[in-house]
């Protein structure tokens, strides 16, 4: 289950508002080419995507087992968080409109932060494109959605992941147990960062 920051920050009403209204009307498309919130029409292409273990392996927070019914609930659970203005599950279309990636970022507004998830198809994989890929979707959650801080977690072993993370200018803050949707424990390294610190990181 996704877990806000250890790092408790307080939005005012104003500022909480204000981030369930860009969750609730960003234009994902800003995100890069093919990005979509996902729809129950996606479901089979998710199901595709997430059946293999070389996508969703490394991830905590995904339904578990991975079938039509289950990814169909994660959706419509995704759609209503959206409209609350608390989560949002994009796809990534490819050239020929199939699903070859997904995020899932969680939001908690009274405490102004982000927590993402995500993962691309093996075959876009190792590519050397996953530090540019994370950077730009870190920078589009602080700007378009305008939290003040986010929260990142990854297996002990996921180098690609630790590696596009500390590139970024994430802090890591030790270790964190991510708890998985069966109650199941994940060891992760945690990292946490400031929307101050990656404007002045990025010189925005
Ligand atoms: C994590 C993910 C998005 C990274 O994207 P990617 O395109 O595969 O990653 P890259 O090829 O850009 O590799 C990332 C970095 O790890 C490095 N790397 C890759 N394999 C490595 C290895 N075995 N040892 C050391 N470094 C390695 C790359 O050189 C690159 O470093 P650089 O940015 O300094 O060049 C992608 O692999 C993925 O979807 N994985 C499955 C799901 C997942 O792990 N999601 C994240 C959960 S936190």
């Amino acid at each position: 289950m996704s877990a806000p920051p250890k790092t408790v920050l307080q939005a005012s009403p104003a500022e909480a508002e204000a981030i369930r209204e860009a969750v609730r009307h960003a234009d994902v498309s800003s995100l890069g080419m093919g990005r979509a919130r996902a729809e129950l029409k996606h479901v089979p292409g998710l199901v595709a995507l997430l059946s293999d273990e070389r996508v969703s392996g490394p991830i905590y927070d995904l339904p578990r087992p991975i079938t039509e019914d289950s990814v169909t609930r994660w959706v419509a659970e995704n759609q209503a968080q959206a409209l609350a203005g608390e989560a949002l599950l994009l796809v990534t279309l490819d050239e020929r409109g199939e699903v070859s990636g997904y995020s899932h970022i969680v939001v908690w507004p009274e405490r102004s932060a982000a927590e993402l998830a995500g993962a691309v198809r093996a075959d876009l994989q190792n590519r050397g494109r996953g530090s540019a890929g994370m950077a730009h979707t870190f920078g589009w959650i602080f700007e378009t959605l305008g939290v003040r801080m986010m929260c990142l977690t990854a297996a002990l072993d996921n180098i690609r992941s630790q590696k596009g993370i500390d590139a970024a200018g994430f802090v890591r803050m030790g270790e964190r147990d991510a708890v998985r949707p069966d109650g199941t424990i994940r060891r992760s390294v945690y990292w946490e960062m400031t929307r101050d610190d990656w404007r002045m990181r990025h010189r925005l």
